[in-house]
């Protein structure tokens, strides 16, 4: 009896592990999404990303294929609150010991909504391009991958393991932000 629940718990484990890091979405899924929110696209948008590189483009369909929650209404600006909420819920849970409440947090961290419109329409035009973009790709791993690891680490009750990849999803916050966003709320007007 024992070793029958031992087996099943280690079966349901090794298959929510595999089933964190698996795309939510099919290729063909994805590409329907991203081609639905270009259609709320002005036609200068809509030509900035038509110009990326079939390599750029696959990076964003991948990225897309890990998320099945997509925003009729959200901006960028609301979707990035959320996610900063879930950050310090987990961060919360580590220390109530929680590994159910930190784990769920960061599940829903790693399948943010996508924001109406999709997530470059919210990037300034001259920052739509294949240099800038080849950066999202690590960028989003070590937020996403990471909370991934966190979500299982956490659901172990290895709290340790969990707090130590707080730093990595931080820095992943913190490159994305310094390529593509710079000081919220600042001011041409303000010398
Ligand atoms: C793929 C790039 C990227 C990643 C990764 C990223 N952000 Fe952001 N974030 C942005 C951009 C771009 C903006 C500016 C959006 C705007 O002003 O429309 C932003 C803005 C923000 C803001 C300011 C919102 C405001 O009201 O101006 C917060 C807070 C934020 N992000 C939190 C986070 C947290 C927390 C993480 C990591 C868990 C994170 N972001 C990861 C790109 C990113």
């Amino acid at each position: 009896m024992k070793k029958t629940m031992l087996c099943l718990l280690v079966v349901s484990s090794v298959l929510s592990a595999k089933s964190d890091a698996e795309p939510k979405l099919s290729t063909q899924e994805a590409q329907q999404k991203l081609k639905a929110s270009m259609m709320l696209l002005d036609d200068k948008l809509k030509q900035k990303i038509a110009k990326l590189s079939p390599a750029t483009k696959k990076t964003l369909i991948q990225i897309y294929r890990h998320h099945d929650r997509h925003s009729e209404q959200a901006t960028l600006r609301q979707v990035m609150h959320e996610v900063g909420q879930e950050y310090e819920t987990m961060a919360s849970a580590i220390f109530m010991d929680n590994g159910e409440m930190a784990a769920d947090a960061a599940r829903r961290l790693a399948n943010h909504r996508i924001p109406r419109g999709g997530l470059i329409a919210y990037l300034k035009l001259d920052q739509i391009n294949d240099e800038l973009l080849s950066s999202l790709d690590s960028m989003n791993t070590a937020v996403e991958g990471n909370a991934i690891k966190f979500a299982q680490a956490a659901e172990k009750g290895d709290m340790a393991t969990a707090a130590s990849l707080l730093s990595p999803i931080a820095n992943g916050c913190i490159s994305c932000h310094a390529v593509f966003r710079g000081k919220p709320g600042t001011n041409a007007h303000i010398k």
